[in-house]
């Protein structure tokens, strides 16, 4: 009895968690682990497409070394009782510097989609960036996204124009803050885990893959129940011409349709013409030398986001972390900039705006989220972001985001 007393005094049984997934969100303690759930409840060629990069991936994989390979050169001593994440983006708050990127087909990863990621980037306080290839709508999104939240929308150059302008007057009918003209996409990159599987979108469920679809059942019945996946923003746009985009409600090759829909021909003249088209303010993303950068200062537009589209574009790109502090210095205070690609942790946030970024920006880390938890599975890994960016703050000596500076960074 005296045993079992004293047992009962040291040891507190946990409340059993009866639900699987928030069973392992509880276990998944960083955005791997989400990597590795999404792994196990997506069909190979879905994963693969949100996973993989372009042709040998060596920028896929350089994108996050850059990180790991910048070690802190932390201050201790000093004063770090009252700890505050928030900063501002075009002069606008954020409760910590992350950027919710575009991402297209956001409802392969789960049938809310971009709605979930909406509703989870307005309670964390960040902004959320709408794809023009995303699969719920301009409004939809507006409606879920609650007063206050932060939407922007990113912008393909179709060939026709027109497209262009209606969904940018979409936008900002439904109260849209900025846009991001995506400029690193000249033609698609060659994703070859893409290209080996026959990946389409939406995915097929065909002779190829039914066995793929048969091992993974939530996926495949939550997919086979949910109203058909839809590039939402090009619905009713084409005007029914038989040459005009499809929207999804047949099967495409990523590879072929961008490439039929898009024009190769974008230049910085198109910049100025989309400040005739849209009042707010306008970021470049894709950009990735000085010399670009410099350019769009000189441009005008507002901000830039440093990026190689998640490595699935140019293989052998620059890493953008590893363009920041050039960049910071050759822009000095002019413009915005974003740093994309690679974020895993909040350290890797405080890096970039210690090198000299002004936000951070990051697309797989919430997809691998939704694809294991739903928006749940969304509020967790923000949170995770959220709170590592705090600790790091701390354990590198700083009280808030304006203390960073590349003082506490190794230089490489
Ligand atoms: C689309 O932009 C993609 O990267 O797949």
């Amino acid at each position: 009895m005296g045993m079992i007393r004293t047992l009962r005094s040291v040891l507190r049984l946990r409340r059993p968690e009866f639900s699987r997934s928030a069973r392992s969100l509880r276990a998944a303690a960083n955005v791997d682990d989400l990597r590795c759930i999404a792994q196990r409840r997506l069909p190979a060629g879905v994963f693969d497409y949100i996973d993989g990069g372009a042709e040998d991936e060596l920028t896929l994989d350089r994108n996050v070394r850059a990180f790991r390979e910048t070690t802190f050169k932390p201050r201790v001593l000093r004063g770090v009782g009252e700890l505050d994440t928030s900063s501002t983006l075009l002069g606008r708050p954020l409760s910590f510097p992350l950027v919710l990127a575009p991402t297209g087909f956001t409802r392969i990863a789960d049938p809310q989609g971009e709605l979930a990621v909406v509703r989870a980037a307005g309670r964390a306080g960040i902004p959320f960036t709408l794809s023009t290839m995303g699969t719920r709508s301009i409004e939809e999104c507006a409606a879920a996204a609650g007063s206050g939240a932060r939407l922007w929308f990113q912008v393909y150059a179709w060939r026709d124009r027109k497209l262009v302008r209606t969904m940018l007057e979409r936008a900002a009918a439904v109260g849209f803050e900025a846009i991001c003209l995506t400029v690193d996409t000249a033609v698609l990159g060659r994703r070859e885990r893409d290209v080996r599987r026959g990946f389409t979108l939406p995915p097929e469920i065909g002779p190829g893959t039914f066995i793929e679809a048969i091992r993974r059942p939530v996926w495949t019945l939550k997919f086979l129940r949910s109203e058909p996946i839809r590039f939402a923003n090009v619905v009713g746009l084409d005007n029914g011409s038989r040459s005009g985009p499809a929207t999804g409600e047949r099967a495409v090759d990523l590879a072929d349709y961008m490439n039929s829909q898009f024009d190769h021909g974008l230049s910085w003249d198109d910049v100025a013409w989309l400040r005739t088209v849209w009042d707010g303010p306008i970021l470049l993303k894709g950009i990735q030398t000085v010399d670009d950068a410099v350019l769009a200062v000189s441009h005008g537009v507002e901000g830039i986001i440093l990026s190689n589209h998640g490595g699935r574009q140019l293989d052998t790109a620059p890493a953008p972390f590893d363009l920041v502090p050039a960049v910071a210095e050759a822009t000095a205070g002019r413009i915005e900039i974003i740093c994309d690609g690679g974020i895993r942790r909040g350290s890797d946030i405080v890096k970039a705006l210690s090198a000299g970024a002004d936000a951070t920006m990051g697309g797989r880390l919430f997809l691998y989220a939704l694809a294991a938890a739903g928006e749940k599975g969304v509020d967790h890994v923000l949170e995770l972001l959220r709170s590592g960016t705090e600790r790091t703050l701390a354990l590198v000596g700083a009280s808030k985001i304006s203390d960073l500076g590349p003082e506490l960074l190794e230089s490489r």
